[in-house]
């Protein structure tokens, strides 16, 4: 897919991979919608684009919201008279024992991560259908294929992300229309707290820098590539756990046990 000129939406455009995707899209000449519920941010970022010679306008919306995803769809109308890629990055997790898990922070998880991707991609995907051509970019996770322990909400919603990624591919098959499932390993985001992050250096996690994710997703998209799973070893990891998943069970026990004690509500 020709990116210099694509009419783009970029959801979490405010976060850590969002921020640096859309500076990597803004090199290619992308024409942006920056969409998130920081403004400040948003408004900030937007400039910064704009300054290098981009077309890209802050579009404040909350996704989890119908009035949010048809106020971002008729600006995209209204500004750019379409939609030739949407990037659904916009996304939250919760670093915690199931059971513990706040059923509030759950139900907003697969609002966030899984309905608002769908809804977003239902309200943009007629304007593709007439015009023959366009691509959804959905960012999954390398937990979307790989469940962990105390991230088993948010695996889970990764895994409904890559289950649409899928089934719309499929359905859209002749369409001109591509779906795009990438799914990153760990990343140096907001995304991750505090604990994540000490979680992740003892038990030894990979997690790569936003500017080098966003250089990848931009590449994959180019390509149009139905799927990629980024980094090394975890990319093998995901086709082991689809084959051998006992193998995977026993090679994660240790690990788990480790994860376990580092969650917020874990006795110390
Ligand atoms: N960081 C990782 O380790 C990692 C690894 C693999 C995959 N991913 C995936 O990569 C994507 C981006 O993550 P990140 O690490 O960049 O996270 P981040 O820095 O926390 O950014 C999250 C983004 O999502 C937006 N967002 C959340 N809820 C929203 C809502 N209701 N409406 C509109 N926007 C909303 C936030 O915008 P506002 O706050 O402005 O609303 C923010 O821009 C996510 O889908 C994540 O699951 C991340």
């Amino acid at each position: 897919m020709k990116i210099e000129g694509a009419r783009t939406i970029l959801t979490g455009a405010s976060g850590g991979i969002g921020q640096a995707l859309a500076r990597e899209l803004a090199n290619h000449r992308a024409r942006l919608a920056l969409v998130g519920r920081q403004e400040e941010r948003l408004a900030s970022l937007a400039k910064e684009l704009q300054a290098m010679g981009c077309d890209a306008i802050p579009v404040i919306a909350d996704l989890t919201c119908k009035n949010g995803r048809d106020g971002l769809v008729e600006q995209m109308q209204k500004q750019f008279d379409g939609t030739d890629i949407l990037i659904n990055n916009a996304g939250m997790s919760a670093f915690c024992s199931f059971v513990q898990t706040d059923p509030e922070v759950e139900e907003q998880i697969f609002r966030t991560n899984v309905l608002a991707p769908m809804q977003l991609t239902r309200a943009i995907l007629p304007g593709m259908i007439e015009q023959g051509a366009g691509r959804i970019v959905n960012i999954g996770s390398t937990f979307g294929s790989i469940a962990f322990a105390c991230f088993t909400s948010y695996s889970a919603s990764k895994f409904a992300l890559r289950g649409f990624s899928e089934g719309l591919r499929r359905e859209l098959d002749g369409s001109g229309v591509g779906v795009t499932y990438i799914a990153p390993r760990a990343v140096n985001t907001e995304l991750n707290t505090a604990a994540v992050k000490q979680m992740a250096e003892r038990v030894k996690m990979n997690m790569d820098e936003p500017s080098s994710v966003a250089k990848q997703i931009v590449q994959v998209i180019e390509k149009d590539r139905k799927e990629r799973y980024l980094g090394f070893p975890e990319s093998l990891f995901v086709r082991l756990n689809a084959l051998f998943p006992r193998l995977v069970d026993s090679a994660l026990r240790n690990q788990n046990r480790v994860m376990q004690t580092f969650t917020p509500q874990h006795p110390k």
